[in-house]
């Protein structure tokens, strides 16, 4: 058998290599503004690293807007997280409470970047207590 018998396969044609997709992150770092232009007790959707910034008395956190059922964008509603697709809730600490997702919300990782600027980074998570202090 030479090389071209091996690839071929008799009535199917040349044997193509199977392609396999990966889910990248979307960013791995999103610069989001300064800690002054953040008041106390405020939940920002940034669009750019699709995460909600929230800061609370302690600190900056980041909550993945990616619901964990399939992945839809979650809204935030006052004490809660709801996904519009499937009608997962979730607790603002990410716990899901109904619905059928079945996992926690990401926290991810919030730092300065070297202008000073809050940068939420995709590729790091921490726990849902974690803040960060600025
Ligand atoms: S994608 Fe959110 S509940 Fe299904």
């Amino acid at each position: 058998m030479n090389r071209r018998d091996f690839l071929t396969i008799p009535n199917e044609g040349t044997v193509k290599p199977k392609v396999v997709k990966r889910n990248l992150p979307i960013v791995s770092a999103s610069t989001t503004g300064y800690p002054r232009d953040y008041v106390r007790h405020s939940w920002v959707l940034i669009e750019d690293a699709h995460a909600w910034l929230v800061r609370d008395a302690l600190g900056f956190y980041a909550v993945d807007a990616s619901c964990s059922h399939l992945g839809c964008m979650i809204v935030f509603d006052e004490d809660s997280f709801s996904c519009p697709c499937h009608n997962s809730i979730f607790t603002t600490e990410g716990t899901p409470v109904s619905g059928p997702a079945r996992h926690s919300l990401r926290f991810l990782m919030v730092d300065l970047d070297d202008d000073g600027k809050l940068m939420i980074r995709r590729d790091r998570t921490v726990s849902a207590d974690d803040r960060f202090i600025a």
